[in-house]
Parts: C-alpha cells; sequence; structure tokens
C-alpha cells in the first residue's frame, strides 16, 4: 500500500511523516510519535479513552484517519501540562479523586478542555453531556464532574489555583497511578 505524507502539530511541535492513508490517527499518535497518554480502550469509536483536541474540537482518535489530520493542529494528554505545572484539569481531577485506574482519564481531560473552551461556565447537564462520549468503568462519574467544575472555577479565577505536588503530572496522565479501592 502506497503511504502519504502529512503534516500535524502536536502538542505545538510539528511533525512530517509517511503514513498508510489506512493509519489511524491514536495509533499514528501513540506508535509513530511515542505519545502514549492516549488510550486505547476500544478501537471502535465507543468508550471515548482516545480522545484528543484536533483544531479545538474533542476528537476520537481510533476514528480518525491520520491523513485526515494533515495541517491540522492536535493537544493531546501530554500537553496539557506546561513547565511542570498540571493544568487545573488534571489538579480538578488529582484534588476530586476524578480517577481510580486512570485508563479513560486522558480521554476524560481532552473531552473536559475542549468543554471549557467553548463555555468556561458549563452546568452540571452541559459538562455530563460533554463526557457522554467517555466511558468510565470506575467511578460513576460523579467525582469526575467535580473535578471539571473546580476547573471550569478556577480558569474563571474563582479559587485560588490548588498546588499538588509535580509528579501529579504523569499521575494524571497515565493509568495505575493513584488506584484506589473506594
Ligand atoms: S479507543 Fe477510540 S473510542 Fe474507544
Ligand atoms: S475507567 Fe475511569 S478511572 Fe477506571
Amino acid at each position: 500500500m502506497g503511504t502519504r505524507r502529512i503534516t500535524v502539530t502536536v502538542n505545538g511541535e510539528r511533525y512530517e511523516r509517511e503514513v498508510e492513508p489506512r493509519r489511524l490517527l491514536v495509533y499514528f499518535l501513540r506508535e509513530d510519535l511515542g505519545l502514549t497518554g492516549t488510550h486505547v480502550g476500544c478501537d471502535t469509536t465507543s468508550c471515548g479513552a482516545c480522545t484528543v483536541v484536533m483544531d479545538g474540537r474533542a476528537v476520537k482518535s481510533c476514528t480518525v484517519f491520520a491523513v485526515q489530520a494533515d495541517g491540522s493542529e492536535i493537544l493531546t494528554v501530554e500537553g496539557l501540562a506546561r513547565d511542570g505545572e498540571l493544568h487545573p484539569l488534571q489538579k480538578g481531577f488529582w484534588d476530586q479523586h476524578g480517577l481510580q485506574c486512570g485508563y479513560c482519564t486522558p480521554g476524560m481531560l481532552m473531552s473536559a478542555y475542549a468543554l471549557l473552551q467553548r463555555n468556561p461556565n458549563p452546568t452540571e447537564a452541559e459538562i455530563r453531556l460533554a463526557i457522554s462520549g467517555n466511558l468510565c468503568r470506575c467511578t460513576g462519574y460523579q467525582n469526575i464532574v467535580k473535578a471539571i467544575q473546580q476547573a471550569a472555577a478556577e480558569l474563571r479565577g474563582e479559587v485560588p489555583a490548588a498546588a499538588p505536588a509535580a509528579e501529579g503530572v504523569a499521575a494524571a496522565a497515565e493509568p495505575n497511578t493513584r488506584g484506589g479501592s473506594d
């Protein structure tokens, strides 16, 4: 099968790569670029673990061909933290215990990020709608909603920024780092 040259900007960095037309964006990110924070849960558009933000919109990257991302700007979970500081959403998940196994967390974060970009003051119903394409088998969603509400308030300047430890950057991006049984 022939290949196509694509150029994408991921987390502010420009990449040019040859890809097969059938290459899914999620595997391009994980295997070609080594950005394994984006998870694969189902590969069939069901779970949302693979969600990234592409040109400002949350997309399931198992449902996008890499060639369709040609020329686009993509944000993955690795791009949320800046200068060792957690993004307010990551702080929110940390503070509110919005994760247990963490497998859904990168996708949840990216869906929430896209929501807060277009709607800085969402209602609880709007938050629940925004994450309705992201499945979580652990938390029951309540703490995820609280985490997003905390982040939204912080981004609006309504609460002081929390300051979890720097290693929380990895904890909020990777699974199995804050496992719990509650
Ligand atoms: S891996 Fe993409 S929706 Fe589940
Ligand atoms: S699937 Fe959401 S925390 Fe485990």
